[in-house]
């Protein structure tokens, strides 16, 4: 069979077997298949999707194309949480160190920011000498030792997937749901975990805008999860606007440390928690989620938590000293500016993907794989939809070093903030938990 008929076959809705998914994607890592045929393939998944054996055949062949993180001597509950990407998303830098202060070891593996969305890896990269690039062997040494690492994809970890994912945004067939499981689980199996959170964004500014794309997709990373002794649970979070109200690079450290200090925006702090709840009853270290969250409130409030961020920089490189004053330590943008309010009104929306569009033209994001990001630009969202505002108060705030770009910052916080009169139906900040048992719908606010 040649990779021109197995195209053909998926473009004309046929299915290819366990056997030919293997072999495409090892001929594929080898370099013998082009991207070209690849890329044709994954746009004919696109539009004829995949069934749940091809979506495992696939996900097994791009997670035994590289090597796992061996931490099956450790004793303690091995834990992850992983997030389809948004607009201020900054949960996993507060709650890897709060849930590791817990007793749970957390060999996190993060994303660099592309498109409309920041990445964790990037926003860490901010603080002064932090190590993102570790070796499996240096990152499970720290595991062991620490109980947690922050690292990004090793070359070792999935390398098939790394180059498929690469190929996928150069050719806008990203958004296709078992691709996109697979692609996911291939990287968090290796991780070696005896369980794993998944936080399905949906919303404006998440690549899966409707509620049943988010489900199916959770529902197809359950059953993988599940299948290979892995429990997963997932929760879908809102992502209609930004979450928190730092969006940006260093500015989204600092805001995570506000958390780790028992502060920090409240909607950012409830989707942090209901994670950490989670992961506490998946390493059955609390015997239910509410008093899985009373532990993690614990260890905020004692402290433990931020002490183990301090612990978690310092063994990857970074300047410690960040977590007690981040203004002197983290990167400053040169300007500051405000933008204030030209009509009163309540806020109706904050479009996240115009954000993320502008963090990029400030410098701050990516948009193709390969560009450096300036740690310092971003912006501060003061409001959210519901926020009631008077003519010349400050709806946002720009951090920009180069003056030349704070106009189009200006002109995208203008198109980004929508005013209205009445109070906009918001969705619930958590809407929904699925486990392998099903569906619960819970409405969680984040306003309080
Ligand atoms: N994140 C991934 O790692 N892979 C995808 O396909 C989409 C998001």
């Amino acid at each position: 069979m040649t990779v021109v008929e197995l195209i053909e076959r998926k473009r004309d809705g046929g299915v290819l077997s366990p056997e030919e998914w293997r072999a495409l994607m090892a001929q594929y890592a080898a370099g013998v298949v082009p991207d070209y045929q690849i890329a044709a393939l994954a746009m004919a998944v696109y539009f004829r999707g995949m069934d749940a054996v091809e979506t495992e055949a696939l996900m097994t062949a791009m997670l035994n194309s590289g090597r796992r993180l061996d931490l099956d001597h450790l004793t303690v509950p091995r834990v992850d949480k992983h997030s389809t990407g948004g607009v201020g998303d900054k949960v996993s830098i507060v709650l890897a160190p709060l849930v590791a202060a817990c007793g749970v070891a957390v060999p996190m593996m993060s994303g660099r920011g592309l498109g409309h969305t920041g990445g964790t890896l990037d926003k860490l990269e901010s603080i002064p000498g932090f190590r993102t690039r570790l070796t499996l062997e240096e990152a499970a040494r720290q595991v062991e030792r620490i109980g947690c690492v922050l690292i990004g994809q090793t070359d070792e970890i999935a390398p098939a997937d790394r180059r498929f994912y690469a190929l996928r945004d150069a050719t806008a067939t990203v958004e296709a749901i078992p691709l996109i499981a697979a692609s996911i689980m291939s990287k968090k199996l290796a991780e070696g975990l005896t369980g794993l959170v998944l936080d399905v964004k949906t919303g404006a500014g998440a690549f899966m805008t409707r509620l049943d794309d988010s489900l199916t997709l959770a529902a197809t990373m359950i059953a993988i999860g599940e299948r290979h002794g892995c429990p997963t649970v997932t929760l879908l979070t809102n992502m209609d606007s930004p979450l928190g109200v730092a969006c940006g690079n260093a500015i989204e450290i600092t805001e995570s440390i506000d958390v780790l200090r028992g502060g920090g925006p409240a909607d950012l702090r409830e989707v942090t928690m209901a994670c950490a709840a989670e992961m506490l009853v998946l390493a059955k270290l609390a015997p239910s989620l509410t008093a899985a969250r009373a532990r993690a409130v614990r260890a905020l409030e004692s402290g433990a938590a931020l002490e183990k961020f301090r612990e978690i920089i310092e063994a990857q490189g970074g300047d410690p000293r960040v977590v007690d004053d981040p203004e002197s330590y983290l990167p400053g943008a040169a300007i500051r500016s405000v933008v204030r309010a030209e009509r009163a009104g309540i806020v109706q929306r904050v479009e996240p993907r115009i954000i993320g569009r502008a963090i990029t033209a400030l410098g701050g994001g990516r948009a193709k794989v390969e560009d450096t990001v300036d740690p310092a630009v971003g912006f501060l969202v003061h409001v959210r939809p519901g926020t009631a505002v008077q003519v010349g108060d400050a709806v946002a705030t720009i951090l920009a070093n180069d003056a030349s770009r704070e106009s189009a910052a200006r002109a995208a916080i203008g198109r980004a903030i929508e005013f209205g009169e009445a109070l906009p139906l918001a969705r619930p900040l958590v809407s929904h938990r699925v486990t392998k048992e099903g569906v619960e719908e819970l409405g969680v606010s984040g306003a309080t």
